[in-house]
């Protein structure tokens, strides 16, 4: 995902063999009601029978009340569900069983004690004495260490199967996670931080659900708190007229590449990642809309938030032309 992969389609991502932050689907995992689709509206809409057209603004709004439009059935009483039996409405994918189980059990450079050190230090100087809440919070990477280093976190997470790995690493009074979409589950309490990495914002596939995203951690903001995001630079200058695809890593166990769709600003990244020594390669795709740093500041301005800061990595590195990802922090003001 321009996503989910920071620096993708950048020379540098050839240091990466492998990135299990990407969903690899394959038919079989990719049918939690039968069918092959791992887009969540759509596995929900036929589960539920959603009215209207998913993943519409409407849509979002009924989600977060909780209150879902169903045909045949009566809707879900929020009095009675707890919110992580509420269906979720969402253009994001859901992380399965089997992704989450390979999210940490492969090394990464994004797992690394290099990577993971500045980040967790830049999170925690800016939840100063707060609480911080993490959007999409996976399996902890790096939810469970800053917890660790004595910042009260808390994550909103979309799939169960991410949460239940995560749970081998920090139990629910230690670390609670909600599980619903980021872009419309609240949760109580005030945070001075709320953090979302890892290029996860690119998971929303709409410039609408995008922006609500924005607009819910404004809400969990108190005046002075911050918004995180860490996010690559869309690849496009790799993309030249005429050419259709974009590779990021090329080496012995992996193969991927992007596709772009530039009027409605999607990419899809194709992964052929090689399992175990028998020769197979598991093929796997990712959807994500991809957005420059200046749409993700109109974004925060329209959720009453300012920019900050903007560095090129969690080091303070200086953001510039050629940075292929960027950390950025949005204030809400006093
Ligand atoms: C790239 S992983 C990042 C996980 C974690 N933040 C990290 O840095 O390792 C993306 C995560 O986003 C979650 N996710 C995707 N769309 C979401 C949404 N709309 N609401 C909440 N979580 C979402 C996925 O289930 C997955 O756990």
């Amino acid at each position: 995902m321009i996503s989910r992969r920071p620096g993708r389609g950048q020379p540098p991502r050839r240091e990466r063999p492998h990135d299990p932050c990407l969903p690899h689907v394959q038919p079989a995992e990719a049918a939690p009601f039968g069918r092959h689709h791992t887009n969540a509206k759509a596995v929900l809409t036929e589960a539920y029978g959603l009215r209207g057209r998913p993943g519409t603004v409407q849509a979002l709004e009924i989600a977060g009340r909780g209150a879902w439009p169903a045909r045949g059935r009566k809707p879900f009483d929020s009095t009675r569900r707890r919110p992580a039996e509420w269906p979720p409405v969402t253009t994001s994918e859901l992380w399965t069983r089997a992704e989450a189980d390979r999210y940490d059990a492969e090394e990464t450079e994004m797992s690394s004690a290099a990577v993971l050190g500045p980040t967790v230090a830049f999170l925690a100087e800016l939840a100063g004495d707060g609480r911080a809440l993490e959007f999409a919070i996976g399996t902890g990477r790096v939810g469970v260490p800053l917890r660790e280093r004595g910042v009260p976190v808390v994550g909103i997470e979309l799939s169960e199967h991410m949460t239940a790995v995560l749970r081998g690493k920090a139990d629910e009074s230690t670390l609670p996670v909600v599980i619903g979409d980021m872009a419309t589950t609240v949760v109580a309490g005030g945070f001075s931080l709320v953090y979302l990495v890892y290029n996860t914002i690119s998971n929303l596939l709409t410039q609408d659900e995008q922006v609500e995203c924005f607009r819910n951690a404004a809400r969990h903001l108190g005046p002075g708190g911050r918004f995180v995001i860490e996010l690559g630079v869309p690849p496009l200058r790799f993309l030249p007229p005429g050419q259709v695809a974009v590779p990021f890593d090329v080496s012995e166990r992996h193969l991927g590449f992007d596709t772009f769709d530039l009027v409605e600003q999607v990419l899809v990244s194709h992964h052929f990642t090689r399992d175990g020594a028998d020769g197979h390669y598991r093929r796997g795709d990712s959807r994500h809309r991809y957005a420059w740093p200046a749409e993700l500041d109109l974004m925060a301005r329209i959720a009453g938030l300012e920019l900050e800061r903007r560095v090129a990595d969690w080091d303070g590195t200086p953001f510039t032309q050629d940075s292929p990802k960027h950390v950025s922090v949005w204030r809400k003001p006093l």
